[in-house]
């Protein structure tokens, strides 16, 4: 069974008497250990897509199927469980809540999709938990679980979302250009996790990239162009 299942999807976005076409017709397969880039021009309906795959935004006509499950059929408290467990988000502005640490922020996402805390007991825990740790460590933030997001820079900030966004293991992480406020040490940095991680954990990526050498690393891209999938 395919991880994702698009079916003629289109997404309009009514403002009072104006109407924006954001999808169209799409209709998309993606595989479980995918790496898929998506490219397309500012307005393309990049995001959209990301959106309704997501479960974050209804689509206007069509049907998606994550692992076998049609969100269309699904109450809103299922569809919001199977997004927890499912899907991990990664944005361009990290969307870390500020008050919390960096390990509050992970654990947060983690109790949310029903586990318990890994992080809290350092090393002694770790073979409770190798994952969690593993994440963390692989993502090299041991040192900094204990700073808010105002603490660090902004390369950090990025893997603590990243560790958020996978601490559930998660079937595929959406990510919305994720290096697209980092300088080009910090996004190689983070592009090179996306990969690892995928080659690695298997861990399949869907990831919207302004960068040709993001897409270069992707084992497919999809093209976008006014809301519909280009054939290439
Ligand atoms: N919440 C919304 N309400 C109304 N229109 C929207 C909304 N979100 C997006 N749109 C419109 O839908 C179209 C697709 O937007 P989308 O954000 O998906 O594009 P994008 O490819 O991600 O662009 P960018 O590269 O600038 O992020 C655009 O015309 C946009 O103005
Ligand atoms: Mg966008």
């Amino acid at each position: 069974m395919a991880l994702v299942e698009l079916q003629q999807v289109s997404k309009d976005y009514r403002m009072g008497v104006v109407t924006v076409t954001a999808l169209r017709e799409i209709t998309l397969t993606i595989e479980s250990g995918e790496f898929i880039a998506i490219i397309g021009a500012s307005g393309s309906g990049k995001s959209t897509l990301l959106h309704v795959i997501g479960g974050l935004t209804p689509p206007s006509a069509g049907s998606i199927r994550i692992d076998g499950h049609d969100y269309g059929v699904l109450s809103d408290a299922a569809r919001t469980d199977l997004r927890r467990r499912a899907i991990g988000f990664v944005f361009q502005r990290f969307n870390l809540l500020p008050t919390l640490t960096a390990r509050d922020n992970i654990e947060l996402a983690r109790s949310l999709g029903g586990g318990e805390p890994a992080l809290m007991n350092g090393e002694a825990n770790a073979a409770g938990d190798r994952y969690a740790w593993h994440l963390v460590e692989r993502l090299g933030l041991k040192s900094r679980l204990d700073h808010r997001p105002a603490e660090l820079s902004g390369g950090e900030q990025q893997r603590v979302a990243i560790a958020r966004a996978l601490i559930n293991r998660p079937r595929i992480v959406l990510a919305d250009e994720p290096t697209g406020n980092l300088d080009s040490v910090n996004s190689d940095a983070v592009l090179r996790i996306f990969c690892e991680l995928n080659r690695e954990l298997g861990q399949t990526v869907l990831m919207i990239t302004h960068n040709p050498e993001a897409a270069a690393r992707a084992s497919r891209v999809l093209h976008i162009r006014d809301g519909r999938l280009q054939t290439a």
